[in-house]
């Protein structure tokens, strides 16, 4: 028979890797709690118009990158492929904007895109982000990006660069995009076919392109930061303001455009210098459409969200966790049910614990405990059961000592 594997863009995770995934998780939950975000777990599929709507008809995403299917009542539903949309749903399905305080939501969660496979980019990955809602203050999208970038170093990621862009809002976007496809359209001949549909939906994705003659001809298009309205000028301006009061070096790289169509104002990322293709490392920006768009009041909206295997790839050097393990090994098939009790209670203690159930003589046992790294062989003989005591073996210095049962945690506490 043939063998089944994973699919394609897909990937198990196991020790020692998964000790960094549990690390990572660990310190997301403990991070963003200072910031009064509270975790919030939505869906791994919704109906598919959520994102077609959320996330615009037009992005890449959309056309090329869900995994839409029919349910067996007809319903078009689609694997989320990321979680803002989803947490606004939600938000306005659960009225969440009445009756929660802050409105500051997190979530770590997978999320699925078609992509072409390779180092770094996968077809189920996993992101965390934060979305803020109802708070349009400069500050905020400040407070974001800093909470974005901090984070990243704080679990020791370095050579971190942050690009920084405001994209405007429908006041200001509509004539700028009148003046960049008049722009397109005369260069039109030096696109790609790609970039040349892009004119007529969206223009701006013409900047992400790599191909040359299209990075070529778009170093002269117009740039939205100089068709910017005032209000959005002046939020710009007041965000790079507060950036500078907390610290958070930033690149301003007027060509930077977003994936997803749902962003106003400032629209920001994150890449590695130590990431090859695949180096973005998280993403954002400010949304203040896109709540009332999908039916909720007219709220701002901003947050981010990060490759969560990109940041995995960069805490390669991350000493994985080694337990310290304890045997328990019994001399006959007779002393099984102490050791089984003896495992329960230093489980119970908190220790990692061992036993070979088909353990037939203690040679077999304690080469199963040296495969295991076992800290400690505690060995459970005649003697031993008869008289309360335990035997307990370093494995490393291989000494070996006699404990009464009722010391025994007080000698592992000193000794383990
Ligand atoms: P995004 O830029 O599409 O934004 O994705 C955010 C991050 O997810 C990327 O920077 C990258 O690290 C990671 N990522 C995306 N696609 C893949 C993939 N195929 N394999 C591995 N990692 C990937 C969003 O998803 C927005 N929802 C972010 C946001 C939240 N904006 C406002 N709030």
């Amino acid at each position: 028979m043939s063998e089944i594997k994973a699919p394609k863009g897909t990937r198990d995770i196991f020790a020692p890797e998964v000790h960094k995934w549990q690390y990572l998780e660990a310190a997301i939950h403990a991070y963003y709690r200072k910031f009064l975000y509270q975790e919030i777990r939505t869906p791994i599929f919704e109906h598919s118009e959520l994102f077609s709507r959320g996330i615009g008809s037009e992005t890449e995403v959309v056309q090329k990158e869900m995994y839409t299917f029919r349910d067996k009542a007809d319903r078009s539903l689609t694997l989320r492929p990321e979680n803002t949309a989803s947490v606004v749903r939600a938000a306005i399905e659960n009225n969440l904007f009445e009756i929660m305080a802050p409105l500051r939501f997190y979530y770590i969660g997978p999320m699925f895109r078609y992509d072409k496979p390779q180092k770094g980019r996968y077809r189920q990955f996993q992101q965390f982000g934060i979305e803020v809602f109802a708070d349009d203050s400069p500050q905020v999208d400040a407070e974001v990006i800093f909470a974005a970038v901090d984070f990243l170093k704080k679990v020791g990621i370095v050579q971190l660069q942050l690009d920084l862009n405001s994209v405007g809002c429908p006041q200001c976007r509509p004539a700028y995009l009148q003046l960049l496809r008049q722009a397109a359209h005369a260069e039109e001949k030096r696109l790609c076919p790609d970039c040349q549909r892009k004119i007529a939906g969206n223009p701006l994705r013409i900047f992400d392109c790599k191909q040359p003659g299209c990075a070529d001809a778009s170093r002269a298009f117009p740039l939205i930061g100089d068709h910017l309205c005032g209000e959005c000028r002046d939020h710009f301006a007041a965000v790079r303001e507060a950036l500078s009061w907390m610290n958070v070096p930033f690149h301003l790289e007027p060509r930077l455009v977003r994936g997803l169509d749902y962003y106003t104002k400032t629209a920001f990322e994150v890449t590695s210098g130590q990431l090859g293709a695949q180096n973005a490392l998280l993403g954002g920006g400010r949304y203040n459409s896109l709540i009332r768009e999908l039916g909720g009041p007219d709220m701002a909206g901003i947050g981010f969200a990060a490759g969560m295997e990109r940041i995995i790839l960069h805490l390669e050097r991350l000493a994985a966790p080694q337990p310290r393990i304890l045997f328990v090994a019994y001399q006959d098939p007779q002393w099984l049910a102490h050791a089984v009790q003896l495992a329960q209670a230093l489980r119970e203690e908190g220790y990692p614990v061992a036993v070979d159930y088909q353990g037939r003589n203690l040679k077999k046992q304690f080469k199963k405990a040296d495969r295991l790294a076992a800290a400690f062989t505690l060995v459970l003989a005649e003697d031993e059961v008869r008289s309360g005591t335990v035997s307990v073996k370093d494995m490393a210095s291989q000494e070996q000592s006699k404990i009464p049962l009722k010391d025994l945690n007080a000698w592992l506490k000193k000794n383990y």
